[in-house]
């Protein structure tokens, strides 16, 4: 059964590096890929962000990649036919409850870390965010008044066992296939639902990963130890609150937008393949769109974690990783990354440099 992937490239910077991932695809081969409309795109040609047949697509596909959506075009529509909206009809009807963020750093750009050179050189770390449960969701909310003229705002943190064990099981799968370290976060000194979050990831743990070494942190000390000595961890789950905020933290660890790649995941099916979107961190860029000035490395890296996590291919992902780690070694650098002295090449060079490494 050959590999599907559907590709959305989207709007501003997005065609412009995924059209760079597309060549690494296709170099590698096994793939039979689709490519559509996803954002102002979508919207310009059919009227909304998202057709159904483009969703229908993606739920049929074993993997989709998505590069950004959104521009000042499109800023006065409706919120209904926002390109935004195109991404989160994708995350909800996708289910897409766990959301990867890894802080990987190149040896090459540590000296542009804002943190101390040694400690975040080799850093890889993954952080597990729980996506779609917790206090964003939890009912119930709202503002109400009271009696006594005061008004309230309410926001409840709510999580069942479902929710935990389903999203610790990711994190412990992709430990698996890293350095077998999870880190669970949470407050279970002070919340009824870290208490919980920690009994059942322990007990995930001792019945299904007794290859997996499994530790705990608060969340506020992870926020401490990240900055303090981010080498020590290797995968973190954490709920959605905590990882929104950890996940930004240690996304800085590592200096530049234009080399973070994410993914997010769904249920298993029975076979255990998930449902997954693969996309850069980074907008659509509108000020640096169509002048070849992107760096493609944010997409390729989530290609290469598309490869590792959707497709078993970890030798090629590694194969990538090293050839982004070589072109930036060898001083080939897009301008956000660019060190003094150094002049910058184009989108289109990059990705020229990254397929012949
Ligand atoms: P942005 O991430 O598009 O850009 C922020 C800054 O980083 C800009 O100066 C941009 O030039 C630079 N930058 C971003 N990616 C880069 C890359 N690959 N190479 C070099 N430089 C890069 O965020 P911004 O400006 O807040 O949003 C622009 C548009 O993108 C908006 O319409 C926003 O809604 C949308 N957006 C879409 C996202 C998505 O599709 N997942 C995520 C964030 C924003
Ligand atoms: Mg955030």
């Amino acid at each position: 059964m050959s590999s599907t992937v559907l590709i959305l490239p989207g709007d501003g910077i997005g065609p412009e590096v995924m059209a760079q991932v597309r060549r690494l695809l296709d170099h590698l081969g096994g793939f039979d890929v689709r490519e559509d409309l996803v954002g102002g795109a979508a919207y310009d040609a059919h009227g909304t962000p998202l057709t159904d047949e483009t969703m229908a697509e993606a739920m049929a596909v074993d993997a989709v990649l998505l590069g950004a959506v959104g521009g000042p075009k499109w800023d006065t529509l409706p919120f209904a036919d926002k390109p935004e909206r195109g991404l989160l009809r994708l995350r909800k009807d996708m289910a897409l409850f766990a959301n990867l963020r890894p802080a990987l750093v190149f040896d090459a750009l540590a000296e542009a870390s804002t943190l101390k050179t040694d400690l975040v050189r080799g850093l890889d770390i993954m952080i597990v965010r729980e996506l779609t449960g917790g206090v964003y969701f939890g009912d119930p909310r709202g503002i109400e008044d009271l009696p006594n003229g005061e008004r309230r705002g309410i926001n409840t943190q709510v999580y069942t066992t479902h929710e935990i064990v389903r999203v610790a099981r990711v994190a412990f799968d992709l430990a698996r296939k890293r350095d077998s370290r999870v880190c669970s976060v949470e407050k279970a000194n002070v919340m009824e639902s870290g208490l919980l979050w920690r009994e059942e990831v322990q007990a995930l743990g001792d019945a299904e990963y007794n290859d997996v070494a499994l530790s705990h942190m608060y969340a506020d000390n992870c926020a401490m130890q990240l900055v303090r000595n981010p080498k020590q961890f290797d995968v973190i789950v954490t709920d959605n609150l905590f990882g929104d905020l950890l996940s930004d933290c240690a996304a800085m660890l590592t200096g530049s937008l234009g080399m973070l790649p994410s993914a997010s995941l769904g249920a298993a099916d029975a076979a255990g393949r998930r449902k997954a979107l693969y996309e850069p961190v980074h907008g659509s860029a509108p000020d640096i769109a169509g002048q070849d000035k992107a760096n493609p490395m944010a997409c390729i890296l989530s290609l290469s974690m598309m490869l590792r996590y959707s497709f078993d291919r970890g030798a090629e992902a590694d194969l990538i990783e090293a050839a982004c780690q070589d072109v930036l070694n060898a001083g080939i650098r897009t301008g956000d990354i660019v060190a003094p002295g150094m002049t910058p090449v184009g989108t289109r060079a990059m990705g020229d440099a990254v397929l012949a490494a």
